[in-house]
């Protein structure tokens, strides 16, 4: 299966954007988790707004599905001023960028998701642009080439990024604000999950939106979506409202286990028990066996693994823990324990 159609796949899916605006909170105080970055924005916020001037530009780091694109809203809105949504591989050329700043007006945001894709000859006018409010632009070609400097509004540039070790230097060097963006707690999701079961409508119980919480990988789009699924099944099998016995079977059906592992979740898990005796196992052999980018497994798959503490990642490689070997119902070696409980205090205490 494409792993961008897992149910609890972190990416947005095709026509997903729309439903998920509506249910995007407006303003700062609605906005929940991610405290850390939030009270500090507040005060960025202000302070730009008591000055008149734009926000400082922000980076926003951490896997998908956290929220990136809510909060860059919400800090718009904060603001009053309008935001322009685009992507690093949607700007092609420079040119295109060039369109996209002289449109802003002053103190809006421009928000570049997957900033980490920006091309370089793009990158480059981007620099002068958050330094200087300014375009350099070459007119003609060869001896008679010449410069000339445009003047752009004042804006705030928020990029989002997954990766933030794959930005150039010289432009995360050029942003004030670097927040990033942590997997969220299960009361947390659980708040999020109430939040939206009444905005859709839908009454819920407090066990079913723990359950559903506890399966959601820390995230809230996936949590949202699990929502929506059990709902359908509430509808279509029960009298439509959300009890723990729907919730369930539901997340049965959708092959969404205990611990919001999916298939090929344990299909690694599996893989390198079996196949590398648990570990310690290199990112690139566990990408070729089983037929993903070394990216997918880093970016997607990996921070749940490591987070809920089925994975480790070592010097050596992956390793895989003895929680795994219980979830999955593998006995676990005890001779092979202690070379890999000393893979993992090496990991640990780097
Ligand atoms: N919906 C999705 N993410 C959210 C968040 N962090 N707070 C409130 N509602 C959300």
């Amino acid at each position: 299966m494409d792993y961008e159609e897992r149910i609890t796949a972190a990416e947005l899916g095709e026509g997903e954007y729309r439903q998920e605006v509506n249910l995007r909170p407006q303003k700062l105080d609605e906005y929940i988790g991610q405290k850390g970055a939030t009270d500090n924005l507040k005060v960025f916020i202000e302070a730009a707004k008591l000055r008149n001037e734009p926000l400082d530009h922000v980076l926003f780091y951490g896997p998908p599905g956290l929220g990136k694109t809510t909060l860059a809203g919400i800090i718009a809105n904060e603001m009053g001023v309008d935001i322009r949504i685009t992507s690093g591989p949607a700007i092609e050329r420079a040119g295109d960028l060039a369109a996209i700043l002289t449109n802003l007006n002053e103190n809006d945001v421009l928000f570049i998701d997957e900033i980490h894709r920006l091309n370089r000859s793009v990158e480059e006018v981007l620099y002068s642009a958050m330094e200087d409010f300014a375009l350099d632009i070459i007119i003609g070609k060869g001896p008679s080439a010449r410069s000339i400097r445009l003047d752009i509004a004042r804006f705030t540039l928020i990029g989002a990024t997954t990766r933030a070790g794959s930005l150039s230097a010289p432009l995360r060097d050029r942003f004030g604000v670097n927040c990033k963006f942590e997997m969220y707690d299960r009361d947390e999701l659980a708040l999020i999950i109430q939040r939206t079961a009444d905005i859709l409508g839908v009454k819920t119980d407090e066990s079913s939106i723990k359950e559903m919480a506890r399966r959601s990988r820390g995230t809230p789009r996936i949590a949202n979506r699990l929502l929506k699924r059990v709902r359908d099944f509430s509808q279509v099998k029960g009298d439509g409202n959300i009890n723990i016995d729907i919730t369930k079977e539901a997340l049965k059906a959708l092959g969404v286990d205990d611990m919001g592992l999916e298939n090929l979740d344990r299909e690694i898990l599996r893989m390198i028990i079996d196949r590398f005796g648990g570990g310690p196992v290199g990112i690139d052999t566990i990408a070729a066996s089983i037929g993903e980018e070394r990216v997918t497994i880093e970016d997607v798959y990996e921070p749940y693994l490591i987070q809920a503490g089925f994975l480790h990642r070592t010097q050596k490689g992956r390793v895989v823990s003895k929680k795994a070997y219980e979830h999955l119902g593998i006995e676990y070696s005890d001779e092979e324990e202690k070379e890999r409980e000393e893979q993992i205090s090496i990991s640990i205490s780097d």
